[in-house]
């Protein structure tokens, strides 16, 4: 499948169905001048609208001896492979050292501090980011490379954090549910209709027109315990998230998209979905309807100096403030009965801007 990067209401990326692999990438900004940062913003749009059609950005091999190709090659002839390329842009594109105060999105800020925060400062924060999503990882692996060339020659970016993600842990519309690295369903209540999109997702309202459909992305790395999960018994396990690990089930009922009863009780009066269990806390049933886009990756980082498996969620949600995602994530950070297998050791929050049009550029309307 082939997505064209121009033309669309909101970026690509977001509600266009989750393919199966990731690479994510954020940036530091190493220039300080508005022209640097615009440059570098109009070759990565162009770049990508290339390379999303399974394409390359120049020469790999160029006819003169001296010659560095400009494309490293390692996506010829895999084809487009569903490749969307996602342009975020972080909370000091809008300050004075870019002379870019005025066009701050209205709700832009970093993300207040949490109760579940255990923050690595190396896997935290980027001035600029890209989520690059292919159904083959060397397409997603390729994108990013090449772009984060570009912002090298540039002078204008570099890499300050990466995460590769190998299989989605979020489903679209239409797509079956996949697994997280808990062996559980991810994704069954999920934003998947417009009417959702719009309310939760688009920002509609509120700022200028160039901003209209643009949305916040809010990333956390999140490593599992895995090691002490796999020794939990699996009806514990169960009450963890208020699911049945095989079928995704609601625990009050049998199949996976029975809507949960939250009030139900067993005979000896206890609640069946356990006030402490991920869903109950982070239901729109209980949080004054709050919902968020959830585009979740799993990863690993192969092993930790413990010689045990290093991996956990690469959680990506989109949402039109980012107070949504910080009001779940209070309840969950202090009560949710998934953080004792959970920590979260990166965080990045970042402005989309709406999908350029054909022959425009992302942000250009700032410059
Ligand atoms: C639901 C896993 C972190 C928000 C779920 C479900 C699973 C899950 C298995 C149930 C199936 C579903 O409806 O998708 C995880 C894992 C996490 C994690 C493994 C971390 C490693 C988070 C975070 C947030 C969040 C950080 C937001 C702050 C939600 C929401 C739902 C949900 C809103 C839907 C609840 C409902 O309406 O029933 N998650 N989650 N999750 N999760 Fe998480």
């Amino acid at each position: 499948r082939q997505y064209s990067f121009y033309g669309h209401e909101g970026q690509v990326g977001i509600s266009t169905p989750p393919q199966r692999h990731i690479m994510y990438m954020t940036f530091d900004l190493t220039t300080s001048t508005r022209q640097d940062l615009q440059v570098l913003l109009a070759r990565w749009s162009s770049a990508i609208a290339q390379l999303m059609k399974g394409g390359t950005i120049g020469q790999v091999e160029p006819a003169r001896d001296s010659g560095v190709g400009m494309d490293t090659g390692e996506a010829m002839d895999l084809g487009p492979a569903s490749l969307t390329v996602t342009v975020g842009l972080g909370p000091r594109v809008f300050t004075d050292t870019f002379g870019l105060t005025q066009h701050k999105p209205v709700l832009m800020r970093n993300l207040m501090q949490l109760p579940s925060d255990d923050m690595q400062p190396e896997l935290t924060g980027g001035d600029l980011s890209l989520q690059a999503c292919a159904d083959d990882p060397q397409v997603a692996y390729h994108a990013i490379r090449d772009l984060a060339r570009i912002a090298k020659s540039t002078g204008a970016a570099q890499t300050r954090w990466t995460v590769m993600g190998f299989g989605r842990a979020s489903a679209g519309k239409g797509q079956s549910t996949p697994r997280n690295l808990f062996g559980f369903k991810d994704g069954t209540r999920n934003i998947t209709e417009k009417a959702d999109f719009d309310k939760y997702v688009w920002i509609k309202d509120g700022g200028p027109a160039w901003q209209q459909n643009g949305s916040y992305q809010v990333v956390r790395k999140i490593k599992i315990h895995i090691e002490s999960w796999d020794t939990d018994r699996v009806s514990d396990q169960n009450n963890v998230f208020g699911r049945h690990k095989v079928s995704g089930a609601p625990l009050t009922g049998t199949k996976e998209f029975d809507t949960p009863d939250f009030k139900k009780k067993d005979a000896d009066g206890n609640l069946i979905i356990p006030a402490t269990a991920h869903i109950s806390l982070a239901s729109h049933e209980n949080n004054q309807g709050i919902k968020i886009l959830r585009r979740s990756y799993n990863y690993t980082d192969g092993l930790n100096n413990m010689a045990q498996l290093d991996a956990g969620l690469l959680f990506i949600s989109y949402q039109k403030d980012p107070a949504q995602f910080e009001a779940l994530q209070t309840r969950l950070g202090s009560s949710d009965a998934l953080n004792e297998y959970i920590s979260h050791i990166g965080s990045g929050i970042f402005f989309v801007p709406p999908a350029p049009k054909e022959g425009s550029y992302i942000g250009a309307e700032m410059f």
